[in-house]
C-alpha cells in the first residue's frame, strides 16, 4: 500500500466521518486501506499514482458502459452548458421517463429523484397512502437505502415484528416493518396469513445484490406476487440494481412478474445521482401534485442526469447489447469457477446479465447460498485473502463479501483473461497454504 494512499486517507479521516462518504468504501469488511481513485476510463479505474485496476464495481454498478463513455460525457458536457439545473420540468424528464416506461411494460407513470434512497423510501410512503395501511414487509439481506422504516431487521425469530438495526431508528418507525427470510414462499404465507389485511406493501430485491447476488425461485416471486394480490398490499420491485442490470428489463422481464411499483437508481443517470419510482397509473396517481401523497426534490430531474441517461440508453437499447454484455460474464465466471475448481477451492457463482455474485463455501457438499443465512455461513477470510489478493494484481472488485460484482461493456478479453489469472495464481496459494 502506497504512502500517498495512506495519508489521503488520513487527511479524510479528519473532517469525513471515517475518511469515507458512504461506508462501505471504507474496506471496513476486508481490512486495509480503501484506495483513494482520481480517475476512469473503459473497464478501468487509477489511483492518484495513476496504477490502473480492473474495475469490477463500476460505481456500485451504473458504469454498465464503461467509465467516462465519450457519448455520455459529451451529453453531460452539452448539458452542462446549457445550465446546471432550471427548477422548472425539461423536456429530458419526459424523454427519460417515455424510454422507461417504453422499456419496462408495469411502469405506466414514473417520478424522478435523487437517488435510490428516495425512490424505495416514496414508494413505501405511496404504498401506505394508497392502502391506508401502515405495515411494510422487507426480507433478510435485503437492502433499500438508508430511510428508517427500511433499516430493519428479523427479530429473534421468523415473522418478528422488526428490531432497527441501526441507532436513530425510533422503535415506534420499526415496529411497523416486518422482515422475512428471503426466497422462503413458506414464509410469505405465513407473514399474510397473520398480518394479510395490515400490510400497505411487500419490498423487495428480485434479485438480491446486496448479500453479494442470490437468485430467487420463480416459486417464491410467484407466491410473492399472488399473497399482494389477494390481500390488496402493493407488490414493489427494488431494481435499484437489477434495473436495466441483469437484462434491459430488469428482474421482473427474467421472471415474468408485473410488480405494482417499481424503484431505480444507479444506470439510468449513467453515473450522476439519479433515481426513480414508477408503476401503475391508479397507484402513482396518488402522488402530488394529482393526490395526497407528498413527495418532492429541488434537483429531482435534473438535467445533467437525464441527459447522461438518454444517451446511455441510446446503447442499452441496441439489439445485441445485453447479450454481449452477459457472454463476458460468462468468461469470467466460468474461468474463475475453473481455476478455483482446479485448486480444490469451494467457490459457488451466480451471474445474471451484466451481473454477478461469487461466494466461498465452507466444503465440498454447500451448494450456491439461497438467503441471507447461507451468505452469512460462507468463508469470510477466504474472500478476504482473495480480495485482497486480487486488488494486489491490479483487479477491484468490491471490498465486501456482502456485494454484488458488475461488468462493462468495455470490459475487454485481456482484462477478464488477466483477472482469470490473477484468481488462478490466488488459488494455487491457497492451496498449497
Ligand atoms: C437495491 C438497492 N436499493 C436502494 C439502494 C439505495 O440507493 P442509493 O445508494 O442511491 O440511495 C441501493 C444502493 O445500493 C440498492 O442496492
Amino acid at each position: 500500500m502506497s504512502t500517498k494512499n495512506e495519508q489521503l486517507f488520513a487527511q479524510a479521516r479528519k473532517h469525513i466521518p471515517g475518511g469515507v462518504n458512504s461506508p462501505v468504501r471504507a474496506f471496513a469488511g476486508v481490512g486495509g486501506t480503501p484506495i483513494f481513485m482520481h480517475r476512469a476510463s473503459g473497464s478501468k479505474i487509477y489511483d492518484t499514482e495513476d496504477n490502473a485496476y480492473i474495475d469490477y464495481v463500476g460505481s456500485w454498478g451504473p458504469m454498465i458502459l464503461g467509465h467516462a463513455h465519450p457519448k455520455v460525457i459529451d451529453a453531460v458536457k452539452k448539458a452542462a452548458d446549457d445550465g446546471l439545473s432550471f427548477g422548472t420540468p425539461t423536456p429530458f424528464e419526459t424523454t427519460v421517463a417515455d424510454k422507461i416506461c417504453d422499456i419496462v411494460p408495469s411502469v405506466e407513470m414514473i417520478r424522478m429523484t435523487s437517488s435510490g434512497t428516495e425512490a424505495t423510501m416514496s414508494a413505501i410512503r405511496l404504498a401506505r397512502g394508497f392502502t391506508e395501511r401502515d405495515k411494510i414487509v422487507k426480507f433478510e439481506g435485503c437492502y433499500h437505502g438508508h430511510s428508517d422504516s427500511l433499516l430493519v431487521k428479523a427479530g429473534s425469530g421468523m415473522l418478528d415484528i422488526g428490531e432497527p438495526t441501526s441507532k436513530g431508528v425510533p422503535a415506534d418507525f420499526a415496529k411497523h416493518t416486518i422482515t422475512i427470510p428471503y426466497n422462503d414462499p413458506q414464509a410469505i404465507k405465513e407473514c399474510f396469513a397473520k398480518w394479510g389485511s395490515e400490510i400497505a406493501c411487500v419490498i423487495v430485491e428480485p434479485i438480491a445484490g446486496n448479500m453479494n447476488m442470490v437468485i430467487p425461485t420463480q416459486e417464491f416471486h410467484d407466491t410473492l406476487r399472488a399473497e399482494c394480490t389477494a390481500n390488496g398490499a402493493v407488490l414493489i420491485f427494488d431494481e435499484v440494481m437489477t434495473g436495466f442490470r441483469v437484462g434491459l428489463g430488469g428482474a421482473q422481464a427474467h421472471f415474468g412478474i408485473d410488480p405494482d411499483l417499481t424503484c431505480f437508481g444507479k444506470i439510468i443517470g449513467a453515473g450522476l445521482p439519479v433515481g426513480a419510482f414508477g408503476g401503475k397509473k391508479e397507484v402513482m396517481s396518488c402522488i402530488a401534485p394529482l393526490g395526497g401523497v407528498y413527495q418532492a426534490g429541488t434537483l429531482s430531474g435534473n438535467p445533467l442526469a437525464m441527459r447522461a441517461g438518454i444517451a446511455m440508453f441510446e446503447d442499452l437499447t441496441v439489439d445485441g447489447f445485453y447479450a454481449e454484455l452477459s457472454a463476458k460474464v460468462d468468461q469470467l465466471i466460468d474461468g474463475i469457477q475453473a481455476a478455483a475448481d482446479k485448486h480444490g477451492i469451494n467457490l459457488r457463482t451466480n451471474k445474471l446479465g451484466g451481473m454477478f455474485g461469487m461466494f466461498f463455501v465452507k466444503d465440498k457438499a454447500t451448494n450456491v447460498p439461497q438467503n441471507f443465512d447461507d451468505v452469512t455461513e460462507c468463508d469470510m477470510d477466504v474472500f478476504n485473502t482473495f480480495f485482497h489478493g486480487m486488488l494486489e494484481r491490479g483487479i477491484y472488485l468490491a471490498p465486501s463479501a456482502y456485494e454484488a460484482g458488475f461488468m462493462s461493456i468495455k470490459h475487454s478479453d485481456a482484462d477478464i483473461e488477466a483477472s482469470i489469472n490473477a484468481a488462478d495464481e490466488i488459488f494455487a496459494e491457497m492451496a498449497k497454504a
